[in-house]
């Protein structure tokens, strides 16, 4: 696999450690947000980019959130299509993360008792919420077909993400 970095400097993945890649990622997150653009083209960007970027990451993803109604909406996305586009709060990792108002890192998607299930070979999730000040304005999803794929590094750099793009909510 191979990243490029915003002056198109090809990096070897192989040569960089996985901090390296999440820092140069992270970058080209922030340089998208700083770019002007349609927003949901620039949340499409940044799901392109997490996707190809990171092996584990199979499906990225935002959803949006209808606080009046108590829903999840779903926004600009990479990888399978879903049938998941509206999920109630409560529902789902993705709709219990919107009621806790928290990150939800699921290792293993099986043991998840009502999970909305994507695709079959998903098999771990990570949800971070992205807040505006106090206000939950959407979540960052991330699927994936390992098991168990996610770790403190993820949540570190996805919390980096969601800060980012908090900034065009
Ligand atoms: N698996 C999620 C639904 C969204 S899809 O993964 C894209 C859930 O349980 O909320």
């Amino acid at each position: 696999m191979e990243i490029t970095s915003g002056d198109g400097q090809k990096i070897v993945d192989r040569e960089i450690d996985d901090r390296t890649i999440r820092e140069e990622l992270l970058s080209q997150v922030r340089k998208c947000v700083a770019r002007a653009g349609p927003r949901d083209e620039v949340l499409k960007a940044i799901c392109r980019l997490l996707y190809d970027g990171i092996d584990r990451y199979d499906w990225v993803g935002f959803y949006f959130v209808d606080a009046s109604r108590k829903v999840l909406r779903l926004g600009p996305y990479v990888g399978a299509p879903t049938r998941h586009v509206k999920i109630p709060f409560g529902q789902g990792v993705c709709g219990l993360a919107a009621q806790k108002r928290q990150a939800l890192m699921v290792p293993d998607v099986f043991k998840v008792v009502n999970y909305l299930s994507c695709s079959p070979r998903v098999k771990s999730e990570f949800v971070m919420p992205i807040f505006v000040g106090s206000r939950m304005a959407a979540e960052l999803d991330i699927d994936s077909h390992t098991l168990d794929a996610f770790g403190k590094s993820d949540k570190d750099f996805l919390e980096a993400v969601a800060g980012a793009v908090a900034e065009i909510l």
